[in-house]
């Protein structure tokens, strides 16, 4: 008897170009996921909008976006692919869920309190119930599994509360989602702060790779990474965070394991090492960053993938919230 496939739901914001961080922590396993299970991938063009954008900017990085995951290997056809503003259902599930979430609980978000520091200017209502969309993302297709980084990891707890207690509420119709972290390189440290994550908002350039650096910029930017005087490629992030960063980048770009890695390097300085590591870089993205400029260059096939996209998302998410409509006690239309 054929088994059900498991499904995984994750979103992406659309930077346009991701970072390495984004890459290793997240994006890298969308791809690898496609084959073993059901998954939709979305680019969360609303949540993009809980901070300042420039509206003309938005929309191309939403199409680079899509394009990026396409050279990344997501096959429309194995997976679902859209944008988050293309089916409605998202914010409408927002709604009734923000009702089964309570202040206290977004207030305790690690990052609505970081975002918030860092946007004191404009800590809007949105970038406070960002988390409770992000919850109608994923429990909208009773997704199992949520890939994301080590700092997406409240939200999606977050998220299986509010499903739980929805459930209780108004009897099973949510599936439980759980995080699906991986176990290396799930935080890409900044290349200049080695204890701070990578960030493409830093103001220090030198501080993350994107995935259309080029292969001089990459060289110039792992060469004038942060590390320590010993001089020694050991793993330990405690006292050598900026080579074990490194190390983790390799590790990932390789798939060499940290002893393999301390072995390698044995007896050699750091010279040596870090440009082994750009190397694994630049061999690695090279033929991501092939298929991207061919992608850009075909917006018409972008645009296709995200409509089909979308009217495949759209008849999912219709069947749940019509259900959650009807338990909530909402007439029929
Ligand atoms: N909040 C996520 C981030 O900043 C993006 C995101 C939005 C997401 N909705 C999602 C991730 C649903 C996983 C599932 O990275």
């Amino acid at each position: 008897m054929e088994t059900q496939k498991k499904r995984v739901f994750s979103g992406i914001q659309p930077t346009g170009t991701f970072t390495l961080g984004n890459y290793i922590g997240a994006v890298r396993n969308w791809p690898l996921l496609q084959d073993e299970y059901d998954c939709i991938y979305c680019v969360v063009d609303q949540h993009a909008i809980t901070v300042k954008q420039t509206p003309a900017e938005l929309r191309k990085k939403t199409y680079e976006s899509a394009a990026m995951l396409l050279a990344t290997g997501i096959d429309p056809k194995k997976s679902m692919m859209f944008v988050q503003s293309h089916v409605p259902q998202h914010t409408q599930l927002s709604w009734v869920l923000s009702c089964n979430a309570q202040y206290g609980e977004l207030g305790r978000m690690t990052q609505f309190k970081d975002k918030s520091a860092k946007h004191a200017d404009n800590i809007n209502t949105g970038l406070f119930t960002y988390p409770v969309l992000m919850a109608a993302d994923i429990l909208l297709y009773n997704a199992d599994l949520v890939p994301v980084g080590a700092d997406q990891k409240q939200h999606v707890e977050l998220a299986r509360n509010i499903a739980q207690r929805f459930n209780n509420t108004y009897s099973e119709t949510f599936v439980l989602p759980e995080p699906f972290i991986p176990k290396i390189g799930a935080r890409v440290m900044s290349l200049q702060e080695p204890k701070k994550k990578m960030s493409k908002s830093d103001t220090n350039e030198k501080s993350f790779i994107v995935l259309t650096d080029t292969p001089d910029v990459i060289v110039k930017k792992i060469k004038s990474a942060v590390t320590d005087s010993e001089g020694v490629v050991k793993y330990d992030v405690e006292n050598k965070a900026g080579i074990s960063n490194l190390m983790g980048i390799y590790s990932v770009m390789t798939g060499k394991d940290f002893e393999e890695i301390e072995k390698e390097f044995e007896g050699q300085g750091y010279g040596v090492f870090k440009t082994a590591v750009a190397e694994s870089i630049i061999d690695t993205i090279k033929p991501i960053q092939d298929e991207y400029a061919r992608l850009l260059n075909d917006k018409a096939y972008i645009e296709d993938v995200l409509r089909e996209g979308a009217q495949k998302a759209q008849y999912q998410a219709n069947k749940i919230l019509s259900k959650v409509y009807r338990k909530v006690g909402f007439a029929q239309f």
